[in-house]
């Protein structure tokens, strides 16, 4: 793995991960349970400190992104102050789950007792999101990752079954892109902006 060629692939997958979002998946094409699972699979090659491996992936295809868009729809309903609640919002989260074949909750499920802090067991699932969003966009996936609120809410944690102490991170969206997409462009500020060098 220390070869150049390698080096330069794996440098080009990750510039061109982008966020692609349900309205731009193609909702009639299903992801095959082998390619997800290796995916899945790839995500938990992240790094964990303790080998705690503190992920769960609670992952929503077929008739389970109507539970999950109904839930999400109620728990939006239920737990946003009036002034906040967002009739276009909520019609969305009914939506998208529908469009895109998978949406995957990632949960960061607490294993570490005393000794592995909270926040490194957060950073592991980061990273383990990471892996499974660039092991999609090899296989040509498109994916997104999503935090609307509702997910801190206790009513979603419920909803998913997850310990008081657990968090869900994420829903990623993952979808085979639809036919005539143009693949977004983004960009990123020069990392010497953000490098401070200790060398002399
Ligand atoms: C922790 C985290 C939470 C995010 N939550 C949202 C979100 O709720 N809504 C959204 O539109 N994008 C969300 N994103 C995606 C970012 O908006 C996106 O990564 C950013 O615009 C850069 O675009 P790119 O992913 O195409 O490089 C999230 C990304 C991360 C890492």
């Amino acid at each position: 793995m220390t070869d150049i060629a390698t080096h330069s692939q794996l440098s080009a997958l990750i510039r061109h991960r982008r966020s692609i979002k349900p309205v731009d998946m193609d909702s009639s094409r299903m992801v095959e349970r082998s390619l997800l699972m290796q995916v899945l699979e790839d995500a938990t090659w992240a790094p964990t400190h303790g080998l705690t491996e503190p992920w769960k992936f609670v992952v929503h295809q077929g008739a389970g992104r109507a539970r999950l868009a109904e839930a999400m729809q109620r728990i939006y309903r239920e737990t946003s102050p009036p002034q906040e609640f967002r009739e276009d919002k909520m019609k969305k989260m009914g939506v998208n789950p529908l469009i895109a074949p998978v949406v995957i909750a990632g949960v960061m499920v607490r294993r570490g007792g005393v000794k592995i802090p909270e926040v490194e067991e957060i950073e592991a699932v980061a990273c383990a999101l990471q892996n499974l969003m660039l092991s999609a966009t090899a296989a040509g996936l498109g994916c997104y990752w999503s935090t609307p609120p509702l997910l801190a809410t206790q009513q979603f944690a419920e909803w998913l079954q997850i310990g008081p102490e657990d968090r869900c991170m994420a829903l990623i969206y993952l979808g085979w892109p639809r036919e005539g997409l143009k693949w977004p462009q983004s960009s990123r500020e020069p990392v010497e902006s953000k490098t401070r060098w200790c060398d002399v």
